[in-house]
Parts: C-alpha cells; structure tokens; sequence
C-alpha cells in the first residue's frame, strides 16, 4: 500500500501550474493491469516485460475499426496518462535513485502532461481486447493512443542517461 505517494521529498520542487489549459484530449480506453497500488506497479517496462506480465488494453467501441490492421504488428508504442500523478514538481528525487533532478530527465510520470509511454508485445487482439505484454501502469489507466512500434526507425540503440550509462535502461 502506498504511504502516501504525493508527498514532497526533501530536495524537491514544485510550482504553480497555468490556469488554463492549451488543449483536450479524448480517452481512447482504458488500461487493464493486476496492480492497485502504485507501490505495486513495476518501475518500468523492463520490469515488466523480464516477468512477462500481461496486461489488458481495452479500446472503447467507438474506435474499432482505428484497430484495423493492428494485429499484424508485433510491438506497439502505448500512450497512456498517468491520472494519479500530480503535475506541479519540476525538480524530482525518484525514491529508487535518491538524487534530484528535472522532471523532464526523468521518466517519472509526475510532471505537467502525465504522458507515459511503453513499448508492448502484442500477444492477442480479441476485437477492441488487446493483450499486451510490457506495461507498468496502475489498473483503470486511461488510454490516449496505440501506434505501431517500428525497431528501425524508432531504436537509437547507442544512447545513455547519465545515471544509467552503465546499466543501458530507462528511468
Ligand atoms: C516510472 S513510470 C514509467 C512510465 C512509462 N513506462 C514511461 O516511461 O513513460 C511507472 C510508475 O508510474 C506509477 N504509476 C503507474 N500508473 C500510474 C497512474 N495511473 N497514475 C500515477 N502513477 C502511476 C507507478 O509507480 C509505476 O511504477
């Protein structure tokens, strides 16, 4: 069970957000996963692809036939918001790696627009069912896109983050 998950850390920091928005967005679905709790959920997709832990995208009706094709694609690229994450803090001290940085060196989900984004397998579509293999988000997560994961164009594989250089994941 979490603690309390929104608390500030020492070290952190958080501002006034704008008072108005600058656009909408729509909901294309919802997230099916076996965690309640951020506490419980994996840390990234490494996490949980290692465990191949499958997860459930539903996509709403509305949308079924945006799922044309889908099936022929082995990987996907999930967009999904993080509506638990507050949106005010710009410096960070992520609970797994302690020092404090910007919000957008981090893959953190609190920050301003609660984007997250994972690379999935897709194992099965079952008309607007999608299971997928290599998520890390808290069940109910609302869904913002699917798109096709293509290695070639979407892999820089030489990259690091400096915390990271050795071990070659995400944060
Ligand atoms: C570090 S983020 C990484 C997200 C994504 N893979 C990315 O890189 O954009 C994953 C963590 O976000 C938290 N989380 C999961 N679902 C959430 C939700 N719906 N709202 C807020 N936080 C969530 C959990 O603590 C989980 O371990």
């Amino acid at each position: 069970m979490d603690m309390d998950p929104d608390a500030i850390r020492p070290g952190e920091a958080a501002i006034e957000l704008p008072t108005d928005f600058d656009a909408g967005l729509y909901f294309i679905g919802r997230i099916r996963t076996p965690w309640r709790h951020r506490s419980e959920c994996p840390k990234n997709a490494n996490e949980s692809r290692a465990a191949g832990i499958a997860c459930t995208i539903e996509v709403d009706e509305r949308y079924a036939a945006a799922l044309t094709g889908i099936g022929t694609c082995t990987h996907l690229l999930v967009l999904y918001w993080m509506h638990q994450a507050r949106r005010d803090l710009v410096i960070q001290s992520p609970r797994h790696h302690g020092a404090a940085r910007g919000t957008f060196a981090l893959r953190s989900p609190v920050r301003p627009n609660p984007v997250a984004a994972s690379i999935v397998e897709l194992a099965r579509v079952e008309g607007t069912r999608l299971t997928v293999i290599g998520l890390d988000c808290l069940d109910g997560t609302p869904l913002v896109d699917l798109k096709p994961h293509f290695a070639a164009a979407d892999a820089v594989v030489e990259t690091t983050v400096g915390r990271y250089a050795e071990q070659k994941i995400d944060g």
